[in-house]
């Protein structure tokens, strides 16, 4: 080969792999990591994306070289000279690409241990852990933060945080403390979703009838959103919500005080623990109970709407509980409030239509 020839190719190649770099540097094509999981995905995206612009950069280059300086003449019929077989040329474009797609799985083997990988916890049962028996998914043994269990219940359609370690806590929204592995486990009350923070780079399915589990170990402070991914029925587009990684001194505080609330019993608290632990909140606005959700209709204004459905109020707030479906709010779409809380007991269903009916105008 001609010392000419090679320095076009190498230009060429340079060309490309530039052109192919800024394409794949200059497009915020992920979302910036906001977990070490999505950290560790991230650097397989950009291990496995270098391989390709190198590859990519060599074929165009032998290409469009190829197409310039071996190009036929305009009454160019002639077939070209018979090549047959080069021993070496084959061993080196079977071994390299062998040898590269052995890295790569070995890279994505180690990253997908990584992110399963949850840090054993010390064999001493704290006082958090074994204050909640009762919860939707087990804590694990261990100081309150390492690992921090959550429960997530996914249901048409909204999203349940539970934490067993603060007294079987609950909340609409994920709160997180930072820098601290967190395992969740999942669970469906009807049909499957799929939780995904695209932030934190992996997605896991809620299955009725399995407990699965996610491990998430936030490293960045802020606020993602929640998204189900997988296409579960009418209202799957609406059924979001938000994650909040916040300091662990914030994170507590607020644990803490929420596991606190729960544990109170009787009266408006008991129909309040109701309204949150079923994840009311998390579509509704009630100011009573700190409720700012906008995907349902706003409950402060329920004796507005049942005069609208021209019925009582209790029997209207009752009715909208157990058969949302028998009467819709105007500019609501049907069938996205779950039909499953027709199964709460009596009591508390009474509490919780008295609780809405004493608090709306
Ligand atoms: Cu739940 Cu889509």
């Amino acid at each position: 080969m001609r010392r000419g020839s090679i320095v076009q190719l190498v230009v060429l190649g340079i060309l490309f792999g530039a052109g192919a770099a800024a394409v794949a540097l200059l497009i915020p094509w992920l979302p910036d990591p906001a977990s070490k999981q999505a950290d560790r995905i991230d650097f397989v995206f950009w291990f496995v994306t270098a391989i390709c612009i190198a590859i990519f950069a060599l074929v165009a280059a032998v290409i469009v070289y190829a197409i310039f300086n071996f190009r036929a003449g305009p009454d160019d019929d002639e077939d070209g000279p018979p090549t047959h077989g080069n021993t070496s040329l084959e061993i080196v474009w079977t071994a390299v690409p062998a040898a590269l797609v052995t890295a790569i799985s070995i890279v994505s083997a180690v990253v997908l241990t990584q992110n399963e990988h949850l840090p054993s916890a010390s064999a001493s049962v704290s006082r958090a852990a074994q204050s909640s028996g009762t919860g939707l998914c087990k804590p694990r043994d261990a100081d309150p933060l390492q690992p921090l269990v959550v429960c997530v219940v996914a249901q048409q359609y909204a999203w349940l945080f539970q934490y067993p370690a603060y007294r079987n806590a609950t909340s609409a929204t994920l709160r997180l403390p930072i820098d601290t592995t967190v395992q969740l486990q999942l669970q469906s009350r009807d049909v499957i979703h799929s939780f995904w923070v695209p932030e934190f780079g992996q997605k896991q399915d809620a299955v009725p009838g399995l407990l699965t589990k996610l491990v998430i170990t936030p490293n960045r402070l802020g606020t993602f959103p929640v998204i189900c991914t997988e296409l579960c029925g009418l209202g799957h587009a609406l059924m979001r919500s938000q994650t909040t990684v916040e300091s662990k001194d914030e994170f507590l505080k607020w644990a803490r005080s929420r596991g606190k609330g729960a544990a109170a019993g009787g009266g408006a608290s008991a129909a309040a623990k109701t309204f949150v632990d079923n994840g009311c909140d998390g579509c509704h606005t009630f100011k009573p109970a700190g409720a700012k959700g906008t995907i349902g209709p706003d409950l402060d204004k329920l004796t507005e709407a049942a005069q609208k459905a021209g019925q009582p109020l209790e029997e209207f707030i009752r009715q909208s509980i157990v058969d949302p479906n028998a009467y819709i709010a105007p500019g609501y779409p049907k069938g996205v409030m779950p039909e499953t809380f027709s199964s709460l007991p009596k009591q508390q269903l009474d509490a919780l239509v008295t609780y809405l009916a004493g608090g709306s105008q």
